[in-house]
This record gives C-alpha cells, structure tokens and sequence, in this order.
C-alpha cells in the first residue's frame, strides 16, 4: 500500500472507534489509521519508530510487547525528554543507526506516525534498511508520513525517494497492496488533512514558509509492507 489516507475510511475508524474524538488535527486521523490496521494485534513485538510521547503504545502495550525507538532530541519538535510508562521498552536510537540494541528479525510490526518526513534526505535509504533488518520474516511495516501537496500536479522527490528506499534489492519488502499515488502528485479534497489552525502554527514556527503554506494542504502519505 502506497496511498493518501482519505476523510472516507476516516469517518468509518471513527465511527468503528479507533479515533480520538477529542482530537483536531492529522496525527489523531493518522493514529487511526495504524489503530485499524493493529486493532486485533495480540502477542506481538511493536516498535514505534520515533514515538516521542506515543499516544498509540498506551493501547497496545495490554496485548503486546511494546518498544519505542526514538533518541529524544527535540527533533521535529518531538520530546527532548524520556517518556516513562510503565511497560513500554525504550530504545534510545534512530532508525538509520543499526544499533545493537535491535536484534536483527525481532519485531513483528515496525510503524510511525509523522516521523519519516524529518528523516534528512541522505539517511533516507539506511533507515529503511535497518527497519527491514529489524523486521521478522512475515512482519509488517506501517507509517504515516506527513506530505505537502498543491492544488497542481508537481513531481515531489520524497514520495520516489520513498519507494526507492522500500524497494532496495536484498530489503525482502514487497508492498501490502499495489502502490497507487506516482510521481505527479496534487491534492484532492477526498484526502483528509490537518487543519488550517495547525497550518497558521505551523507558520509561525517557520515563518519564512507562511507563502507557500497558503496555497497547500498537509495530507498523509500511508505506506504499508511486509517482510517475506
Ligand atoms: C514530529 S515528532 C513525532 C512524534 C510522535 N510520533 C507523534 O506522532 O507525536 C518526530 C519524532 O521522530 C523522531 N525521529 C526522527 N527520525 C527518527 C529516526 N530515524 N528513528 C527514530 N526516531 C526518529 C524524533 O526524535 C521525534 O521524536
């Protein structure tokens, strides 16, 4: 699966349950969807890549074991400090790093939400690779990643750079389901995308993109695959 999460399935995890009502913004319809698709998970290793205050590991730490990978520096304004919570593993590492602590073929499910999309472009390919070691032979790997689309088709780099990342000889990843979004991208209004009061704070803690953020929508990229 390489797709846009649309406001259609949205409505149907909220009405299933699996969205924070309280919520307004994209991680909570991001959340959701990792929540459907690991909505009967049981017994399973779940790392989250990139955690910081996980919101979803609070649930799925009843069934499973849980582990959260994330180096806790502020990057993209994540935490700068150690979540501690009961029954949940930390790793303090960054996917890219091949760090000892993360046995090769251990996890069942590797996901993230909002996390890919601050991976600089160069480490790109070495934080795919070390997921797929990481992963169990018949695992499973979720993200959500947070992507800038324009009225106008454009060619947006990252969304190759991705594919081309997931489909390295040697990874043993083959997609969920066919990838449907290529390398002309716009936006379209069934996709569902964080609000204009996100965008309007988003501009004021990167001011010089106040221009461009007027004429965009933030969208979420779902991107789904297994390990053979
Ligand atoms: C925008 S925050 C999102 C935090 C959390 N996933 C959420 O939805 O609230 C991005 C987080 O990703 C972490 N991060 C960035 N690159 C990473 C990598 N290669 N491996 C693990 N964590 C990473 C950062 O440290 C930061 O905590």
């Amino acid at each position: 699966m390489y797709d846009f999460i649309r406001k259609l399935e949205f409505f149907d995890w909220w009405d299933a349950g699996w969205a924070d009502k309280s919520a307004r913004n994209l991680k909570s319809i991001q959340d959701a969807w990792i929540m459907s698709e690991l909505r009967d998970a049981e017994g399973l290793r779940i790392g989250e890549v990139g955690g910081g205050d996980s919101r979803l590991l609070h649930y799925l730490k009843e069934r499973n074991s849980c582990v959260n990978i994330d180096k806790f520096e502020g990057l993209g304004k994540g935490p700068k400090k150690v979540p501690e919570i009961d029954g949940i593993e930390v790793v303090q590492a960054y996917m890219g790093d091949f760090d000892e602590a993360l046995e090769d073929e251990s996890f069942d499910v590797m996901f993230s939400v909002s996390v890919i999309e601050h991976v600089a472009d160069e480490h790109v390919n070495g934080c795919f690779k070390d997921m797929a070691r990481v992963l169990k032979p018949g695992g499973r790997l979720l993200h959500a990643i947070d992507i800038y689309l324009y009225e106008d088709e454009c060619v947006m780099p990252r969304i190759d750079a991705y594919r081309e990342a997931v489909e390295m000889p040697g990874l043993g990843l083959r997609w969920h389901t066919e990838p449907v979004i290529g390398d002309q991208t716009k936006f379209r209004c069934a996709y569902a995308t964080n609000s204009d009061q996100q965008l309007a704070y988003a501009c004021s803690l990167v001011p010089s993109m106040r221009e461009m953020r007027a004429d965009m929508q933030v969208c979420s990229i779902k991107m789904a695959l297994d390990k053979e």
